[in-house]
């Protein structure tokens, strides 16, 4: 390929993709499958390493971050960032709409839009590109969270079509969608990290991140709605809105011109039960003065414009009576209180129970059995308790005190230190938490043995065959033929017995047998040890190699992995420390799973890194600097000392002499980090 047509190629893709992602992000249109997509952009991602002359500062490979913030400037807003006079009252709409028409003195014309429940943005554009993003911060300056936000695939970095003020500014919010919020949250707790309480939080924290490639992988999405400033092509807000859309800004729909309280209240009726079903999460109705005039005799307060107010909604309630407290152990052993309720209709399903997190909530609301109780679906899925209608307390109601001892095995529960959770300690006695244990282990995604589904755990457990996972192993024929398995009466069933015929016990035995074959990573997850999910076992795995080199490691050695926090560590040591955890390890050992990973052939290498010369400096968090020549040779790379005009990449660690590193700037050499190394070797 030719100088010319190498930049060609990269104005074509650069162009193409941004439409792509502008149709997928912005419109929701999109019309070519993901799969194209990655092809497209990987095409890309080569040309622009071997051509970084030819990339555009708008190309579509940016958006995957990569730059770090280690703090982040104070910017002065140009306008201040007002925020809205807030009512929970219909009559204070009211209110609101005849103080406007009063003091307008003639015919108005409001905009109703949703209230976006996320974290406050203005967007700064000259000359059509992103130059600046700024949150609320005070309100007369915000934190420059530029790097991050350009993360976000429905902002264009470069607007479209024409027309638009050679320098304005966009406000809006910053939001993640229930999805990516369930699946973040879902990845911290596998992680030991805390989960955040809901999509709001988790937009404002994912938005402070010093890592831009860690907010790429966040799935935030942005929503446009005010634009200040005097220099915009129309006199009104709605006509400025719709023709920012097709600057290819991501403004909303849900917008509505109105003229009268009744349609004002239309508008909020229906989206106060629609947005059950919107994707991500709103809390009111925002109500604007659509003309620039009108709202420039209306002025401002301090705090906010008097040409506009948020109606906002109240979380569904319902009132029920507490019928009772059950209180559940978990697989790790900790305890849930779980409330069960008089049957009430919430939010178009009938709630029977509710969960009441923990010790210090059930403190905290003072509830007692017999109490008249509000329940509210929040944005998370299980309805909670959140009040008590003290006034209908039936005489002598006692105040409940939380259980002292594990319901089901009878040890004294502990609480460590900045837990919330009551524990019972008896992770090796505890039924509930053996049975846990176990349903794990053969769980999908951990040893995957799926003829020991549906309750067969249960059963095995019960019948005294199995108490842990090693115990599966020595299970035999003659053990499991002829047991009989209950299954209990169900609406329009009766009771059935059933018992395992020949065919089943194969099946069971059968797939105990093949487990054996299950990848270490999966193995070490299997085991179930406290924090360590899906994502931290395979971390550890790679790390480390094998389990006996993972049990030897100290705490030090630990938290140096990356993504291993003290929590994990300190997990891990106390998971080795007991013995009857060794002498599990060492009977599993001994039926061959795999503890260690499997050994890949020495000449067997990728072969992706075809020829390129790598200079390898600083200091690595994973690996040696030793181990990462290896991995180069291994994947036909080629280990160079020093930088020059024929090395293609630096592998740079921390604490690389400065020399190097401008030197390679200046040559055009690009800089890799450890991660993104290793991704190239995938
Ligand atoms: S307009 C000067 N429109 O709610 C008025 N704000 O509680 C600028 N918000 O600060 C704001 N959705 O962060 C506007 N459709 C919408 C909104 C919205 C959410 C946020 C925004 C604002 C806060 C006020």
């Amino acid at each position: 390929m030719t100088d010319a047509e190498a930049k060609n190629r990269i104005e074509a893709l650069t162009t193409e993709l941004n439409e792509h992602n502008y149709r997928y992000y912005v419109l929701s249109a999109p019309v070519i499958s993901d799969y194209e997509f990655d092809k497209k952009l990987r095409e890309l991602e080569e040309l622009e390493k071997r051509y970084p002359q030819y990339a555009f500062e708008d190309s579509p490979t940016k958006r995957v971050g990569g730059d770090i913030t280690k703090s982040f400037k104070q910017v002065v807003h140009q306008y201040p960032m007002l925020s809205l006079s807030n009512t929970y009252s219909k009559q204070e709409v009211v209110d609101f709409i005849n103080r406007v028409k009063k003091t307008v003195g003639e015919d108005v014309e409001f905009v109703c839009e949703l209230k976006y429940d996320g974290v406050a943005i203005g967007l700064k554009y000259e000359n059509g590109k992103l130059v600046q993003a700024v949150t609320r911060g005070d309100g007369v300056r915000g934190d420059d969270v530029t790097t991050n936000v350009k993360t976000i695939r429905s902002i264009p970095l470069k607007l479209r079509g024409s027309g638009y003020p050679e320098s304005f500014e966009i406000r809006g919010e910053i939001i993640m969608s229930r999805q990516s919020f369930n699946r973040l949250n879902k990845l911290r707790e596998e992680t030991g990290e805390m989960p955040f309480a809901n999509p709001r939080n988790a937009a404002s924290g994912s938005l402070k991140m010093q890592d831009s490639a860690e907010v790429a992988k966040r799935g935030l999405d942005c929503f446009l709605y005010y634009m200040p400033g005097k220099n915009l092509p129309f006199d009104n807000h709605y006509d400025n809105m719709t023709e920012a859309r097709k600057w290819g800004l991501k403004v909303p729909n849900y917008m509505a011109k109105c003229k009268t309280v009744d349609e004002i209240f239309d508008f909020i009726g229906y989206w106060d039960k629609a947005r059950r079903d919107l994707p991500f999460d709103i809390d009111g109705v925002v109500i604007k003065v659509n003309s620039f005039r009108q709202q420039e005799l209306l002025g401002y307060t301090a705090k906010s414009p008097r040409w506009a107010i948020a109606y906002k909604f109240k979380a569904e309630q319902a009132v029920t009576t507490l019928r009772s407290i059950d209180y559940q152990v978990g697989r790790t052993g900790a305890i849930t209180p779980v409330a069960n309720l008089d049957p009430v209709l919430l939010a178009g399903t009938v709630v029977k129970r509710a969960s009441l997190h923990n010790a210090d909530i059930i403190a905290k609301l003072d509830v007692r059995i017999g109490d008249t109780v509000y329940v509210e679906k929040g944005g998370e899925i299980i309805p909670k308790i959140v009040g008590v209608d003290l006034s209908k307390r039936p005489p002598g109601a006692v105040k409940i005190s939380f259980i002292s001892v594990c319901p089901a095995c009878g040890t004294k529960l502990v609480r460590e230190e900045g837990e919330a959770a009551w524990r019972c300690p008896n992770e090796e006695g505890c039924p509930p938490q053996l049975k846990g244990k176990l349903e794990h282990f053969v769980s999908r995604r951990a040893m995957n043995i799926d003829s020991l589904g549906e309750g067969k755990i249960d059963l095995l457990f019960d019948k005294e065959l199995v108490r842990n996972p090693a115990d599966l192993y020595d299970l035999t024929f003659s053990d499991l033929i002829g047991l009989e398995k209950t299954y209990p009466a169900e609406e329009g069933k009766k009771e059935r017995k059933v018992s395992f015929q020949e065919k089943t016990v194969e099946n069971i035995l059968n797939g105990i047998k093949q487990s054996v074959e299950v990848p270490f990573p999966r193995v070490l997850f299997a085991l179930g040890i406290r924090y360590v999910g899906e994502t931290v076992a395979k971390k550890l795995a790679l790390h480390f190699g094998s389990i006996d080199r993972l049990m030897q490691a100290d705490f030090e050695t630990l938290i140096e992995v990356n993504e291993i926090g003290e929590r994990i560590a300190e997990s891990l040591l106390d998971y080795f420390k007991k013995p009857s955890n060794i002498h599990l390890i060492q009977r599993l050992k001994d039926h061959h799973l795999k503890f260690e990973m499997e050994q890949v052939d020495d000449n067997a290498g990728t072969g992706k890194l075809n020829g390129a010369a790598i200079v390898v400096s600083g200091v690595f968090k994973n690996f040696s600097r030793d181990e990462l020549k290896a991995l180069i040779e291994k994947n036909g790379g080629r280990n160079v000392a020093s930088v020059s005009g024929k090395t293609d990449y630096l592998l740079a660690g921390e604490n690389m002499g400065p020399a190097k590193k401008q030197k390679a700037e200046r040559l055009g050499v690009r800089i890799i980090t450890e991660e993104e190394f290793l991704k190239m070797i995938e």
